[in-house]
C-alpha cells in the first residue's frame, strides 16, 4: 500500500514538474516582463552642466527676439520659435520674413514686401536642445558634429563655417539668418538678403559680417558682449559667432525641461504618475513599441526613420517639380533615406503642435492614430486640419504631393513602421502618457519674453 502511494506521489510530482516546465519554457505562459525605463535626466547631461555664463545667456535671450539680426530688421528667431507659442510658431508651415502677427494670427503681408513662399518644414519646438546628445539638428540632421570636416561640424555652410562655435546648437542659429524666407529677405531689398543669394555668407561683406556690423553699432550690445567674452575688447572684435554662442546658450538654458510628471516618475517618486499614464508608459516602453525609436531619456534614438507623413506645403526642392520633401537623403544623397526624418524628442509633445515635419496632423490623437497605421492614415489624411494662413496662390501648392496617386505611393512604400493594433482605451492610455511628459514650467513662457531690446526693435511680431 504504502509503495503504490509512493509511486503515485513520484508520478504526480513528476507531472507537476513537467507541466511547469511547459509554462516556463520559451513558448509558455511569462508574467510580461516590466519594460526598462530610460534613466532619468541629469545635470550633466547639458552643455555646460547646465549652467552657463548667466551674462551669455542675458544676451542670447535678447538676440534671440532682436529683429536686428534679419535683413529688413522684421522678424526674429522668437517669430517662428516664441515663448508665448510654446516655442514654435502653432502653424503646420511657417511664413518667415514679409508676413506680421504671431501663431495662428499670423498674416502673409502685403504689397511688394508679402511672402514669398511657405518655409517648406514645420518649426520644431527647441525644448531639451541643450543636451548634448541631440548632435542632429533640423529634421534631416544637416547640422551635426562630424570630425572629418575642418570646423568639427557637418553644416550647410561646408567650409565656410567659422572656427569658434560652441555646439551644435550655435551652429544651428547661423543659417535662418542667411534664408531669404526666414529672415534674410528677398535679394534687392536689402545688403544681407544680397549676399545670401549670392551664397556669400563668411566674406567681409558676407551675411554674417553685415549682422556683427549692426550690433556693433549699438553701445548696449557691444557693452554686453565685452563683459561676456574674454576676446572681445571692444565693437572691432565682435562677430556673429559669439551672437550664435550666446543664442545657443540661451536656448539650452531657459528650455530645458525636465521636471514632467514623467520625468519625477523616473527619480523615484511613484506616485507622480497617474495610473492611466502608468498604463500608457507601460505600452509606450513594451506592446505599441513606440519607445523602439522614442527611446532613451529624450524619448528620440537621434535616428531616422521613414513613417510616411503626410506631405505638405510647397516642398523643399525634390522631385520633378521640387514639391517632395527626400528628407534624410538630402543630406547622405542615399536613396534609402528617402522619406526618413528625425525621431522627435516627445518632452512637452502635448504642448507643440502641429506635428510631424511638415505640421500635417492638428491633434495629438490624430499624430498617434498615424502611428498605428501609418499607410492607411496617409491615404485618408484629412487636409482640413493644416494650420496655414491663406493666399490662393500659396495655397495651390500645398497639396501637390497629396493631390499625386503615385507620390503618395511611393511615401507608402517608403514606409518601416509595421501597423499595431490597440484599443480605444489603450490609445485615450497613451495618450494620458504623452500629456505626463509635460513640464508644468512649459505651461507659461512669457518669463522668457524680454521688455525691450538694446537695439530699440518692437517686440511686437
Ligand atoms: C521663419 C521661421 C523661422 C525663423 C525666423 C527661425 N526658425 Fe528656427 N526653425 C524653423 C524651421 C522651419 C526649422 C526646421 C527646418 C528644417 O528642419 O529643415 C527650424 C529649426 C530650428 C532649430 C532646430 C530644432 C531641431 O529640433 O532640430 C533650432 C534650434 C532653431 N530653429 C533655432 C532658431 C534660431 C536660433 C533662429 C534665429 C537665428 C531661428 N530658429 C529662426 C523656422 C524658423
Ligand atoms: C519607427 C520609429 C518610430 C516608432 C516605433 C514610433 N515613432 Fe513616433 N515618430 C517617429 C518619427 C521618425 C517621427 C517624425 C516623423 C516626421 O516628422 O515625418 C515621429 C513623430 C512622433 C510624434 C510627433 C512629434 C512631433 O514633435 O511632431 C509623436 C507624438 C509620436 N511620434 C509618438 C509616437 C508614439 C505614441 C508611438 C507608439 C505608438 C511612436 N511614436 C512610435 C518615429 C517613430
Amino acid at each position: 500500500m504504502r509503495t503504490w502511494i509512493g509511486v503515485l506521489a513520484v508520478a504526480l510530482a513528476m507531472l507537476l514538474a513537467s507541466g511547469a516546465a511547459a509554462f516556463g519554457g520559451k513558448r509558455g505562459w511569462q508574467r510580461p516582463a516590466r519594460p526598462p525605463l530610460p534613466q532619468p535626466v541629469a545635470d550633466g547631461d547639458y552643455y555646460d552642466a547646465g549652467q552657463p555664463d548667466e551674462g551669455k545667456v542675458e544676451l542670447g535671450r535678447l538676440l534671440f527676439f532682436d529683429k536686428i539680426l534679419s535683413g529688413n530688421e522684421n522678424i526674429s528667431c522668437a517669430t517662428c520659435h516664441h515663448a508665448l507659442t510654446d516655442t514654435g510658431d502653432g502653424l503646420s508651415l511657417p511664413v518667415g520674413e514679409g508676413a506680421g502677427g504671431l501663431g495662428v494670427t499670423r498674416d502673409l503681408g502685403s504689397g511688394p514686401d508679402a511672402v514669398h513662399e511657405r518655409v517648406p518644414r514645420n518649426a520644431p519646438p527647441v525644448f531639451n536642445l541643450g543636451a548634448k546628445q541631440f548632435v542632429h539638428l533640423f529634421h534631416d540632421g544637416r547640422v551635426a558634429p562630424d570630425a572629418s570636416q575642418p570646423t568639427g561640424f557637418l553644416s550647410p555652410a561646408a567650409d565656410q563655417l567659422p572656427d569658434g562655435l560652441d555646439n551644435v546648437l550655435a551652429v544651428q542659429a547661423m543659417f535662418p539668418v542667411q534664408s531669404g524666407t526666414e529672415m534674410a529677405g528677398q535679394p534687392g531689398e536689402n545688403d544681407q538678403a544680397d549676399a545670401a543669394a549670392a551664397g556669400d555668407l563668411a566674406g567681409p561683406d558676407g551675411v554674417w559680417a553685415l549682422i556683427a556690423d549692426r550690433l556693433r553699432a549699438e553701445p548696449d550690445y557691444v557693452d554686453r558682449f565685452v563683459a561676456v567674452y574674454p576676446d572681445v575688447s571692444g565693437a572691432a572684435d565682435i562677430t556673429y559667432v559669439h551672437a550664435a554662442n550666446a543664442i545657443a546658450a540661451f536656448e539650452a538654458v531657459a528650455w530645458r525641461m525636465d521636471q514632467s510628471p514623467f520625468d519625477r516618475y523616473l527619480r523615484g517618486d511613484r506616485r507622480a504618475l497617474s495610473s492611466r499614464a502608468r498604463r500608457g508608459m507601460r505600452l509606450f516602453y513594451g506592446r505599441a513599441g513606440c519607445g523602439d525609436c522614442h527611446a532613451g531619456k529624450f524619448q528620440t534614438d537621434h535616428g531616422f526613420h521613414a513613417i510616411a507623413m503626410p506631405q505638405i506645403g510647397p516642398g523643399k526642392g525634390d522631385g520633378p517639380d521640387g514639391r517632395d520633401d527626400f528628407g534624410r537623403e538630402r543630406v547622405t544623397g542615399d536613396p534609402a533615406d528617402r522619406y526618413r526624418f528625425r525621431t522627435p524628442t516627445l518632452r512637452n509633445v502635448a504642448l507643440t503642435g502641429p506635428w510631424g515635419h511638415a505640421g500635417a496632423y492638428d491633434t495629438l490623437r490624430a499624430v498617434v492614430d498615424h502611428h498605428l497605421d501609418p499607410v492607411a492614415a496617409l491615404e485618408r489624411y484629412d487636409r482640413s486640419q493644416a494650420v496655414l494662413p491663406s493666399r490662393p496662390d500659396l495655397d495651390a501648392l500645398d497639396f501637390v504631393v497629396m493631390d499625386d496617386p503615385a507620390r503618395v505611393a511611393a511615401i507608402a512604400a517608403a514606409n518601416e513602421l509595421a501597423p499595431v493594433r490597440l484599443r480605444e482605451r489603450d490609445v485615450d492610455d497613451l495618450i494620458a502618457f504623452l500629456h505626463a511628459l509635460t513640464d508644468p514650467r512649459a505651461l507659461d513662457l512669457r518669463r522668457d519674453v524680454p521688455r525691450s531690446l538694446p537695439s530699440g526693435s518692437p517686440l511686437a511680431e
